[in-house]
Order: structure tokens, then sequence, then C-alpha cells
């Protein structure tokens, strides 16, 4: 009987390659040169695209030339990721038309009921909308939209490690990327010093840069986040919580706009000693503000600076900030890392009186800025302070650097971080391993094979942790280029590549499959997205391999024929079978009722016919 029916499978197995016979099509995947794990990825893609005759040719480019093929939309594929939480849906979104992103290429293509035009309005709409239902109503709609076109294969959710020496305790996942709790951190035994070994934008920590809260790059998102505090913290499902602001309130204005007034924390010190008050909340705001820089080229690449209005003190801790329109990311955006946390008065140029026109805190190097019919002109900051749980020390001349616990250390927390510099993967595995390395916080620091081994083989003396799945990696399929113009062939592809399977050979678990573009906890994207993107090597064969044609159908005839037959065969053995067991088992049932009444239990072993 088994082997019949391994022979029926056969059987089929051999009339399913008769009929594949797909046509032969040729993708440009572009991907960055310097990345190994997306390297491993793209080839695993490759051979799954390759059993349907699609080929993919892949281009290893270095940054520059990566980017300028992405603006140029000069790719089928590319790599991309969302910007996970505080950023995703909507800044993510109203990126979707910044040449600067695969979208702006990548979407050009979209077809009616939503054209890029059109979606990039809906975008812009929903960010307008007040009432919370038409909301929620509304990014479903964009989000289902953009799902249908089959632009963006969803591949994994990204989930953040954490490994621990056991003489720390208290972990605690951050809500975004870059942000580590180490503050909630307890040292079980030894040293109130620990050494770790953070995640940083480019994988291994090389340097915080200037570590000032009001520029970008080459400082770091976590370092400044240590030590810079906004005026609310982003919590758990995108809830905006207090941090320099304890409550506020949020009232309709005649005109359209909308009034936040922020209620400021008391008794809040800055790393160098002055007090946090409304004076330097309006003095960062005058900063980051000044109207040249709320152009698209500086902080104008999200969309707060445009709306913010107005700003002023009603009290000395009593901030009021008014909005153009009923922008309703506003307390969502105002939790970034940058470029809006507050420094100390001390450290801009002037002190509390400095110009935001004459000595702005922006990067000195950036010079004098115009804009919006205004000059400004940047004079960079002083020093490093802010109000955050870690206060920066020094950094030391191997690269290391010394922060301190901000206010009274008690008990068991931790007093000091070393942030250590390693030049490789395997020099951090090896110092976890050797003890002088007491966390790894964070993505990119261990090869997703090392902390396989940590989780699997070390667990004496050190503890694993993955934070939930917080952002998506995702390849980005060109609607405007032949032949991924083809609303089909990217259907195809959605459903030929393993995720699954890619995921576990390459990441370890450190990820894992998805169906949608973003994470379903990032506000309003816990939402069900029909087709759903899943591999199913079957329906992509069906969608992209033709029919077969009429000498083959005629093959095909004949072996559904014999197919037909065999199953009439093994049909009438598996009733012939069946009767005759359930006649048997009519016949031992009898008998152990009869048994029973005797008292003598015996369990019925569960006959063959199971099968
Ligand atoms: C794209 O990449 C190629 C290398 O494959 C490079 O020569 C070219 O300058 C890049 N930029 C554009 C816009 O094509
Ligand atoms: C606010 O704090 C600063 C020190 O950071 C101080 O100079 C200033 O007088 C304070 N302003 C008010 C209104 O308390």
């Amino acid at each position: 009987m088994q082997q019949q029916l391994l022979q029926l499978l056969f059987l089929l197995e051999g009339s399913r390659e008769v009929f594949a016979a797909c046509p032969t099509v040729t993708l440009d995947f572009i991907v960055q040169a310097d990345d190994a794990l997306l390297a491993a990825i793209e080839d695993d893609v490759r051979s799954d695209l390759a059993k349907l005759n699609i080929q993919v040719n892949t281009r290893l480019l270095a940054k520059e030339d990566f980017n300028s093929n992405v603006t140029a939309g000069s790719f089928n594929l590319c790599f991309s990721e969302t910007w996970g939480p505080p950023y995703d849906p909507h800044s993510y979104a109203a990126a979707f038309d910044s040449p600067n992103e695969p979208y702006g290429a990548a979407l050009k293509g979209m077809q009616p009921p939503l054209t890029q035009e059109q979606l990039n309005t809906k975008v812009s709409n929903v960010l307008l909308q007040e009432d919370l239902q038409l909301r929620e109503a509304q990014w479903r709609e964009i989000l289902s939209g953009v799902h249908e076109q089959a632009i963006n294969l969803p591949f994994s959710g990204k989930r953040i490690p954490t490994v621990l020496n056991k003489r720390l305790t208290g972990y605690v996942p951050g809500q975004q990327q870059f942000e580590y709790p180490v503050h909630t951190l307890r040292v079980l035994s030894g040293s109130s010093t620990i050494t770790v070994a953070p995640g940083a934008q480019t994988g291994l920590f090389d340097t915080i840069g200037r570590l000032d809260p009001h520029t970008y790059r080459p400082n770091e998102f976590f370092s400044n986040n240590w030590v810079y505090e906004g005026l609310v913290h982003y919590g758990a499902g995108g809830v905006p919580e207090p941090a320099l602001a304890e409550s506020w309130t949020i009232t309709d204005l005649p005109d359209g706009g909308q009034e936040y007034r922020f209620m400021l924390a008391q008794n809040v010190f800055f790393h160098d000693g002055p007090e946090f008050n409304c004076t330097v909340a309006k003095l960062n705001f005058d900063h980051v503000l000044a109207k040249p820089l709320t152009t698209p080229g500086w902080h104008g690449w999200y969309d707060l600076p445009k709306q913010v209005r107005t700003w002023s003190c009603a009290g000395s801790h009593e901030f009021v900030l008014t909005t153009r329109d009923t922008y309703y990311p506003l307390l969502q955006e105002l939790t970034y890392i940058r470029p809006l946390r507050m420094l100390s008065p001390t450290m801009f140029a002037s002190g509390i009186s400095t110009s935001p026109v004459t000595e702005n805190s922006c990067h000195a190097a950036w010079g004098t800025i115009s804009g919006l019919g205004e000059d400004i002109t940047c004079a960079g900051i002083r020093g490093i302070s802010g109000t955050g749980p870690w206060k920066y020390m020094e950094t030391q001349p191997n690269g290391d650097v010394q922060f301190e616990r901000h206010g009274t250390v008690t008990g068991s927390q931790v007093q000091k971080i070393i942030v250590k510099k390693y030049s490789s993967h395997s020099e951090v595995m090896a110092a976890l391993l050797d003890e002088s390395l007491d966390a790894v916080l964070g993505g990119g620091v261990l090869e997703p094979a090392d902390f396989d081994t940590i989780r699997t083989t070390h667990t004496a003396k050190l503890q694993s942790f993955l934070g939930p799945p917080i952002m998506n990696r995702i390849i980005v399929m060109n609607s405007n280029k032949s032949p991924t113009d083809d609303l089909n062939l990217r259907k195809v592809i959605m459903h030929a590549v393993n995720k699954a399977a890619i995921i576990d050979k390459e990441l370890y678990g450190m990820a894992e499959p998805v169906d949608k573009l973003f994470p379903n906890n990032a506000p309003y994207c816990d939402v069900d997205l029909t087709p759903r993107w899943d591999y199913d090597s079957q329906k992509a064969e069906l969608l992209w391999c033709p029919a077969p044609s009429q000498t083959e159908s005629d093959d095909a005839l004949v072996i559904v024929l014999v197919v037909l037959v065999v199953l009439a065969i093994v049909a009438a053995a598996v009733v012939a079978l069946v009767v005759y067991k359930l006649g048997k088992k009519r016949g031992a049932m009898e008998q152990k009722l009869l048994q029973s009444k005797e008292g003598d239990p015996k369990p019925e072993p569960l006959g063959e016919s199971a099968l």
C-alpha cells in the first residue's frame, strides 16, 4: 500500500516536470558590496528563482554606485529595510517620494486604482487625519493598496539581539533599534563598571562622533540616546510616554492648527549642573528649528519642522507649541533621537543667551545656511551635556569611550560603562568568552552563527535575548523597469523565495519570515493584508510556467489516465481494507465491553488502518 502511494507520487512528480516549461527572464539585483549577510541572502534568493528559469544577475556595488543606481532606478531588485519604531509607518511612507530611497523609482510603475501620485497624496492626507477611526481606515487603504501591487517582497523581521554575562541581570528590550536601556541592568557580582560592545549604525562600533544632539552622522544614535533626552519617549506600541515633559494637553485651534501644552519635569539637572526648564527647552527649539534648517536638505527630512509654527514659555516649566495643521504624528516625532533633544544651556556657543541666527548649535562645518528668507551661521556646541541616564566622561586613545551614571547610583546599579572598540566580529566573540566583555547590545556586532553558538553552547557563562521583530527587511522590485514591470512576475517572485529556509540558514533565528511591508507592532499596521505573500512554490510555478503545449498535453493525458486507474485501484483496496477492519474492530469492541464488565480495562492498541 505504501509502495503504491510512493509510485503515485512519483508519477505526479514526473508529470509536473513535463509541464514545467517556464520562460526565461533576467533580473538585475543590486547589492551593497560590504555586506556579507546580504550577499549570502542574495545567493539563496538567486537559486530559488533559478528553479523557475528566472535568472538573477547580481551587481555588488560600492555605497556610492549603489546609491546612484537606486536614484536612477537602474535595478530590478534591491534590499531595503523599514526604519522601525518610531518611524514606521508614517515617516517611512512619507519618504516614498524621496529620490534617495528605492521607492522614488520603484513605485513609478504603480497602476490604478493606486498610482504613485495617488499614493503620495493619500500618505499626506492620513498624516493630517485627526479622527482615529478614519485614520486607521486610511492607513488600511494605503497599506493594502501598496501590498496588492506586489512591489515589496517582505523578507524578514529584524529582532535585536543582546548577550549579557551572567553577572548582569535586568535586561529590558529597547523600543527602537539603537535604544539600549543599560540603566535598567543590575550587577549580581564583580565590578559595577561594565564593558559593552554596542551595535552602531555601521555594525561594529567605531566612534561616537561629536556626540552632539542637534546633528547627524558620525554621531551614533545609541550614545546620543544615553546622553540626551527629549520631551517625550516612544513607548511600546507607539504610545508616547513622559520624558522631560511630565504631561501635556492638545487643543484644536480655530485656524485648523493645534496647541500642545507641555508641563515640564521639575528638579531635572544637566550633567554639568544647570537646571532644565522652559527657557532651556525654548533655547533648544530656537536653534534646531531656525528657519533655514527646516528645509529638506537639513532637518526637513521629516515633517515636524514644517508643522511646528510657534513655541514659547507660559511659565518656568510650561512649554507651549502650536502646529499649522492637526498633524497626528507630532508626539511620535518628538520621540526621535535627533535632532530635537535637549542640550545644556552652557554648551551653546555663548551660553543661555546664544543667538540661533549668528551662533546656531548646528555643526560649524555646515557654515552659513540660507533658506526661507533667512541666513544663519552654525557655531557648533562647546561640549557634551544632557539630562540622560549616562554622562559622557572621556574617549581613550584606543577608541574606548567611558560613560558614568548621572545622578545617585543605588544598590546594584551599573555605575560606569566602557564602550569597547573591536575590529572584528570574531574579536567580540573571543572577548565574550574570556569574559573581558560583559555585554553585546544590538545587531551587527556578532555574526549570526556566533550568536547561535552562544545560545546553544555557552549558556553557563552567557545569557542571550532577542527583542521583538521591530523592522522589516524587504526586497524592493522596481515596477518601472522591465521585466519587473510585470505584476505577474512580481507575484511569482513573491511566492518563489523560501524565506523561512533562507532565514534559518543565514540568520539562525535572529529574524523571522514576514509577509507585509511593516511589522504588526508599528502603529496602524496590525491589519490583515491579502493575498498573503508567502512562500508557495506551486503557486509560483502555476503563475509563471505556461499551460502544456498540444503534444505535451497528449503525453499528459496518458499520464493522467494512468494516474486515474491507479487511483481507482488504490481506492478500491482502501475501501476493502476499511470494511474488513471495521468488522474486526466491532468484534473487538464487543469483546472489550464484556471484558470491562469483568474489570479488566486493557487499552486497545490503535489499528494500522489509522493510516
Ligand atoms: C551604477 O553602477 C554602475 C556599476 O555597475 C556604475 O558604473 C554606474 O555609475 C552606477 N550609476 C548609475 C547611475 O548607473
Ligand atoms: C532656567 O534654568 C537656567 C539654567 O539652566 C537658569 O539660568 C534660568 O534662570 C532658569 N529660568 C527660569 C525662568 O527659571
